[in-house]
């Protein structure tokens, strides 16, 4: 990669405002957790929304022993949410301790204090190249009336728990 394409895909992605996300995977002990910026929806009928997952991050080991996902939006003031799901490995932090969640009907952690949350069957999983993307069947979903949602350009500086 030249300089100047690392340069110039750099301050495209600055310019872009993105909405982040929490997804959860797992039950109880063995639930897990992690930031993403890298999520959409791909799909109107059938629904379906993707994640794309680093290999490196302890949420996707658990995600694949699982048939579930959530991914949850957090509100705009909720940055402590980000920086404890993006900045802990929940391999080895407690990620989950004094954040409200409640079990979905598999068990999986849907947190109280999302804005809006998704929960889905994953149908296909794609290597993408230093992420991992996870295809999924929406199958519940709810959210609070048009919230206003943490975004990139307003979190700022966030480093992740581990390198992708
Ligand atoms: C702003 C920001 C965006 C991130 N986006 C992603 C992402 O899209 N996919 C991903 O796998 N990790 C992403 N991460 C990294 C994980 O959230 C982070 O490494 C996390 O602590 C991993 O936790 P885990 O090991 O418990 O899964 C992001 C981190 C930050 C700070």
């Amino acid at each position: 990669v030249t300089a100047g394409l690392d340069h110039g895909f750099d301050a495209f992605l600055a310019g872009l405002d993105l909405p982040l996300a929490v997804v959860t995977a797992g039950s109880g002990d063995e639930a897990a957790g992690c930031l993403v910026s890298f999520h959409c929806q791909v799909s109107i009928a059938p629904p379906r929304y993707l994640v794309a997952l680093s290999p490196r991050n302890h949420t996707a080991a658990v995600a694949a022993t699982r048939r579930h996902l959530a991914v949850h939006t957090l509100p705009a003031a909720r940055r402590d949410l980000a920086e404890r799901f993006g900045g802990r490995c929940s391999r080895r932090d407690d990620t989950f301790s004094d954040v409200p969640w409640r079990p979905w009907r598999d068990g999986t952690p849907i947190l109280a204090d999302a804005a809006g949350w998704v929960v889905g069957a994953t149908r296909d999983r794609h290597e993408l190249g230093d992420h991992v993307a996870w295809v999924l069947d929406v199958v519940d979903a709810s959210a609070a009336a048009a919230p206003t949602v943490l975004t990139t350009r307003r979190l700022g500086r966030l480093a992740a728990a581990h390198a992708p």
